[in-house]
C-alpha cells in the first residue's frame, strides 16, 4: 500500500487527530457491515421492521431476538488488526480522540480508552419505557425480558432510526471534529447523519481530512488522503510511518 510522503509528514507532525470509525473496521472481525451488496445487513433486513421503537413495539420478540443474534456474533468475535492499531494512535498523539458509530465495543476490547459511542452499544440492555440502563433481569420465558424497575419491556441499548443521538457523545464528536489538525474516516459509508456530518466540519474548520476505505463515499471527492485499503491494513501500515518518521 503507498501511503503519501506528504500524508506521512503530517501525521507525523500532528499534535490533535480524530478518528470517525463506522461497520467496515469491524469487517474484518467478522461483524457484518450494513450497506454492502451481498453481506450487508440491510441487503437482508428491513431497518424499518428492526431497527425503529415502532417496529419494537408493533413486534418486540422479533427486535429481541435479532439483536440477540448480533449480540451473539459480537461475542465471538475478535478486535483486528485495524482496531489494534488504534490503540497505538490513542499513544501516538497528545490530542486523540476516537469516535464510533459502531456499537459492537470491540474498539474498547481491543484497549482503546477513550471511545465515543455514538449509535451505543449492543451489549448493554435499557427499559424501552423509561430508558434506564439494567444490568440483569429476572431470568423468565418473558421476550423481551422484563425491566426489573418498572416492569416495562427491555430493548438494546442502540439509537434506532427515528431516535435522538446521545447528546453529549454528539456535542464531544462535534468539538473533537472542529478543533482536530486532522481527521481520520475509516470504513464508514459516510450516509448515516448526523455521524456522517464530522468530517464535513473539520473539513471547514481547515482540517486534513484522510478517508480509508476500499470503496468510494460521498467523502471521497472532499477529502485530501484516500487510502482505498482494508483497515485491517491500512491503520497498522500508518502506524508503522508514523513511528518510522518519528525515530520511535
Ligand atoms: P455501512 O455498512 O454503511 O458502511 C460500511 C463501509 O465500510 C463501506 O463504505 C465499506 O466500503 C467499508 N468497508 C468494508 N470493509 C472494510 C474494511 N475491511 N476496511 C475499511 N472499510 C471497509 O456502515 P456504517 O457507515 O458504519 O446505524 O453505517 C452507519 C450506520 O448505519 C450504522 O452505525 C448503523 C447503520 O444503520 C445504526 O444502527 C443507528
Amino acid at each position: 500500500m503507498k501511503i503519501p510522503e506528504k500524508l506521512v509528514a503530517q501525521l507525523a507532525a500532528a499534535k490533535s487527530v480524530t478518528v470517525l470509525t463506522g461497520a467496515g473496521v469491524s469487517a474484518e472481525s467478522g461483524v457484518p457491515t450494513f450497506r454492502e451488496a451481498q453481506t450487508g445487513l440491510w441487503e437482508k433486513f428491513k431497518p424499518e421492521e428492526l431497527a425503529t421503537p415502532r417496529a419494537f413495539r408493533r413486534n418486540p420478540k422479533l427486535v429481541w431476538e435479532w439483536y440477540a443474534w448480533r449480540r451473539e456474533l459480537v461475542a465471538k468475535a475478535s478486535p483486528n488488526p485495524g482496531h489494534l492499531a488504534l490503540v497505538e494512535w490513542e499513544q501516538l498523539f497528545p490530542q486523540f480522540q476516537l469516535i464510533t458509530q459502531n456499537v459492537d465495543g470491540l474498539h474498547q476490547r481491543a484497549g482503546s480508552k477513550n471511545v465515543i459511542e455514538l449509535h451505543g452499544n449492543i451489549t448493554r440492555t435499557k427499559c424501552f419505557d423509561e430508558n434506564r440502563v439494567v444490568s440483569s433481569w429476572a431470568d423468565t420465558s418473558d421476550v423481551p425480558p422484563k425491566c426489573p424497575h418498572c416492569g416495562g419491556w427491555l430493548r438494546p441499548d442502540v439509537v434506532w432510526f427515528e431516535e435522538a443521538m446521545p447528546e453529549l457523545e454528539m456535542e464531544l464528536a462535534t468539538q473533537a471534529s472542529r478543533t482536530c489538525e486532522l481527521f481520520l474516516s475509516v470504513g464508514t459509508s459516510t450516509i448515516v447523519y448526523p455521524a456522517a456530518s464530522l468530517p464535513y466540519l473539520s473539513l471547514k474548520q481547515g482540517a486534513t481530512v484522510v478517508e480509508v476505505n476500499p470503496s468510494p463515499t460521498p467523502l471521497t471527492n472532499e477529502a485530501h488522503f484516500i487510502l482505498p485499503s482494508a483497515a485491517g491494513t491500512a491503520l497498522p501500515a500508518l502506524v508503522a510511518v508514523i513511528k518510522a518518521a518519528r525515530g520511535i
